[in-house]
């Protein structure tokens, strides 16, 4: 690693002029890859890599990052997957490729999830091209928000990504907030009880000392960088679900909307639940909103049926993502070094 990486600031300061400088493919995939790397992952750990091939890039799922107890069917880690494809196809089509993605069911590890195969044009999706400035601002707000309508024409922004993605995108009703974030509580409870959970979340929480390149920083969570290893001590011994959970709540309460992300429970169909769910999160992003997660819900066995019920979903519930207003985060979370995610061709 290189003695000025900082890998909460170095990742995301990139230089656009220098594509233009870029004379091989090669070069130029490993910049996308640069926007790629910027996706959102749970409990940030970056669960990708890639390979730059002739006429595009591999993309694999890195399940040695798994979460074995709060993702133990790798839904998550694919949807992670999925919003790195999107982020680089956004990126792709701002310096003009033509993307497509080919997909891999097949269950190997070792194999490719995805192809995506990029070309020149002259003319990139026009669907894409938006979204590209939000790449670097996007990061996940875990304030309170303030419950405020959206205002028309955000809500028209947000419901047109919505309507693109009706299966997967599901919009829950203003009058059903409060029984959502009821379930929010109720789910939050169950499995904050279980001391793996707990331990898994511990495990991935970081000091903010600019040391590490994945995790989630303790202050992110709201709990100061010299308190860091107590907090983790604390989460590993006593059930926090009593703290929690009614906070889980509130946070609920105060969003100004609430959207499930659904989707099959197969590698396919959850990668493009990703890509969706990235479409919708840089959408937020650019129209002046905030958001985060609160995916309890749809984790927990009996809830996850109720809460896809309840915003009529045909597929299971995958994420719930509230939506609102707050200050914007300001430091971003840390990525690894793209080298350490390149692989080498042979
Ligand atoms: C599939 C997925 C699930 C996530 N689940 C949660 C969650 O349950 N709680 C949470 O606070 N953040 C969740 N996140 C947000 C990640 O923690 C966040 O993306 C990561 O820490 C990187 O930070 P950034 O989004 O600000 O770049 C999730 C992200 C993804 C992509």
């Amino acid at each position: 690693m290189n003695e000025h990486f900082d890998p909460r600031v170095t990742p995301w300061q990139i230089e656009e002029s220098e594509f233009y400088e870029l004379e091989s493919f090669d070069g130029q995939m490993r910049f996308l890859l640069q926007y790629a790397v910027l996706a959102p992952s749970g409990h940030n750990t970056q669960p990708w890599s890639f390979r730059i091939v002739k006429d595009g890039v591999e993309v694999f799922a890195d399940y040695e990052r798994r979460l074995p107890v709060i993702d133990p069917t790798d839904r998550e880690l694919l949807m992670s997957v999925g919003a790195a494809i999107m982020n680089f196809r956004i990126a792709a089509a701002h310096f003009g490729f033509d993307t497509s993605v080919m997909y891999d069911p097949r269950p190997e590890e070792q194999t490719a999830v995805a192809l995506i195969s990029a070309v020149e044009t002259c003319s990139p999706d026009g669907s894409l091209t938006p979204l590209f400035g939000a790449i670097s601002k996007r990061r996940t707000n875990r304030a309170l928000f303030d419950a405020e309508p959206i205002e028309p024409q955000a809500l028209s922004h947000l419901c047109e990504v919505i309507d693109r993605f009706p299966e997967t995108l599901r919009l829950i009703l203003p009058q059903d907030k409060n029984r959502v974030a009821g379930m929010v509580e109720e789910s939050a409870r169950v499995r904050m009880a279980r001391p793996a959970f707990r331990a898994e979340i511990a495990d991935w929480i970081r000091a903010d000392d600019g040391q590490h390149s994945d995790g989630i920083s303790s202050e992110a969570l709201g709990v100061p960088h010299v308190l860091a290893a107590g907090a983790t001590w604390f989460l590993r011994q006593f059930d926090f679900g009593e703290w929690q959970a009614p906070r889980d709540r509130r946070l609920a309460e105060s969003a100004s909307a609430l959207i499930l992300v659904t989707g099959d429970d197969e590698r396919v169909p959850l990668i493009r639940a990703g890509e969706a769910m990235e479409r919708l999160l840089l959408t937020i992003t650019d129209v002046g909103l905030q958001y985060s997660f609160l995916n309890h819900p749809a984790a927990v066995k009996g809830m996850r049926e109720r809460i896809g019920d309840l915003a009529g979903a045909s597929q299971p519930a995958q994420l719930l993502i509230r939506i609102g207003f707050a200050p914007p985060v300001e430091q971003p979370m840390p990525r690894r070094d793209l080298a350490s995610v390149i692989a080498r061709t042979e």
